[in-house]
């Protein structure tokens, strides 16, 4: 079954909102580059932000890192990605483009029907060179993952945090790779975040520790408000495992153009910490002072996409709903990730309202990102909150200047609830943190 929105829907709000815009788009944009508006940059910074929350600062066995995009040339030998991070490319002999050739079906050119090429393969990694001489010593690659930069730090890492194994090393950054056909909106673009962790394990725990977090990662999408009937788990086939994985998960989400990967979780091995070893000289190993013996640690990695997991969050979220015989379009996101928490929406723009809406904002700024509307009627700013997933909406009435109280609308059941506005901010707290959405609790407070 196919998603219920098309990513054309998707990426026009995402336009009208705020939340993404083509890149350089006022010089006809750039292909597959996308900027992140006022909206998008609180969307996505809540989702790295959910993601560290949960994978380092809740946990003893995880510390965070954060290193270069440009490192020794030598890491990229080493890891294999100069040999093996290629995909298979054919071009078409008439129209010119170029395809991925295990992407496509067929032997013919998937636009013009023209004859294409013999499959060479391409590298992903895009070159650049260090210093002001453009030679081939000088080249440097922007990294196409961040775990190069952890299995590299790995020393330094266990050295400093005096951790025992298992431990995790997470990181959030951006990555680069030349895709040959990137595409589906912020799917497939050639510059991304990553949101990666590698798990170190001793050597046959790595099975039962593959098992708890491709549970862990699929729970944590679901948690996050992802309905599990659009997720699921495929595992790789031996024939398309990376070159460095023993074994690998995909989580898989059903996006419009049908289930695609969301996030990989693999079986590295001992791969990396061995190709560094050799190829700088470097012992890479850990002593476990408890059972007296050394070991070369295997690493568990689950690789997330920031902008794919964005986009995920963004299709799932996405509702048209009929309220009072109007369309809605809301996004129903979780309260952690929705980009403005509170909305405050005096009922119009008037001399009376405005001075104590504008103190209501103030007051909640420091504590929630708070938006502040008082264009057009209420019902178009209501619905313009919906369409950011703004989880309240405060309004401000002329009874308002009389009894200090407000009115807070919740997104989701758009039931409406009078309270004080010296308890507000305990009160969208508490709504905030998941405590429900109870209209006779409140009026309860309200007459204490
Ligand atoms: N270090 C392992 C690794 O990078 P991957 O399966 O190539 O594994 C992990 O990538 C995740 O990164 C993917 O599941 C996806 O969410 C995201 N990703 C990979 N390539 C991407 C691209 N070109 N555009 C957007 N996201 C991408």
């Amino acid at each position: 079954m196919p998603a219920k929105v098309d990513m054309d829907k998707i990426v026009s709000l995402c336009k009208r909102r705020g939340l993404i815009f083509p890149s350089s788009e006022i010089y006809g944009g750039l292909a597959s580059c996308w900027d992140y508006g006022p909206m998008g940059v609180e969307l996505k910074r809540n989702v790295k932000d959910a993601w560290w929350k949960t994978m380092v600062h809740e946990r003893a066995d995880v510390v965070g890192l954060d290193t270069s995009i440009m490192m020794h040339p030598e890491v990229w030998a080493a890891s294999g990605h100069i040999d093996s991070f290629t995909d298979p490319l054919v071009d078409c002999k008439s129209c010119h483009l170029r395809w991925r050739a295990d992407a496509i079906e067929g032997e013919r050119c998937p636009e013009c029907g023209g004859e294409l090429t013999e499959p060479r393969m391409f590298n992903l990694m895009f070159k650049t060179s260090m210093g002001p001489v453009e030679e081939e010593a000088s080249t440097v690659y922007l990294r196409p993952e961040t775990a190069q930069g952890i299995f590299v730090n790995f020393d330094n890492v266990i050295t400093t945090s005096r951790k025992k194994l298992p431990l995790g090393i997470a990181q959030i950054g951006k990555s680069f790779r030349n895709e040959i056909t990137p595409g589906n909106f912020i799917f497939r673009t050639r510059e991304f975040e990553h949101m990666e962790l590698e798990y170190f394990v001793k050597p046959g725990t790595d099975e039962k520790w593959l098992d708890y977090w491709v549970k862990e990662r699929f729970d944590w999408y679901a948690k996050l408000g992802i309905r599990k009937e659009n997720l699921r788990l495929r595992q790789h086939g031996k024939d398309e495992l990376a070159h460095y994985a023993r074994d690998c998960y995909d989580i898989e989400y059903l996006f419009p153009m049908g289930w695609s990967e969301l996030e990989g979780i693999a079986n590295r091995g001992d791969f990396d910490l061995i190709q560094h070893a050799k190829c700088s000289g470097r012992e890479l190993s850990y002593y476990d002072a408890e059972a007296g013996e050394k070991y070369v640690p295997y690493v568990i990695e689950p690789s997330a996409g920031v902008d794919r997991s964005v986009l995920a969050f963004l299709i799932d979220a996405y509702d048209e709903e009929e309220v009072e015989g109007e369309k809605r379009a809301v996004l129903h996101l979780h309260r952690s990730l929705a980009p403005v928490k509170v909305a405050v929406l005096p009922l119009s723009r008037n001399e009376k309202l405005t001075p104590l809406a504008k103190e209501v904002f103030k007051q909640l700024c420091p504590n929630f990102v708070t938006g502040y509307d008082d264009s057009q009627s209420i019902g178009r700013r209501y619905r313009r909150q919906d369409e950011i997933g703004t989880p309240f909406c405060v309004t401000i009435d002329f009874e308002s200047l009389e009894d200090k109280q407000v009115t807070i609308r919740d997104r989701d059941s758009l039931a409406q609830i009078r309270v004080p506005i010296e308890e507000l901010d305990k009160i969208l707290a508490a709504k905030l943190g998941g405590e429900a959405f109870d209209a006779s609790t409140l009026w309860a407070t309200r007459d204490k």
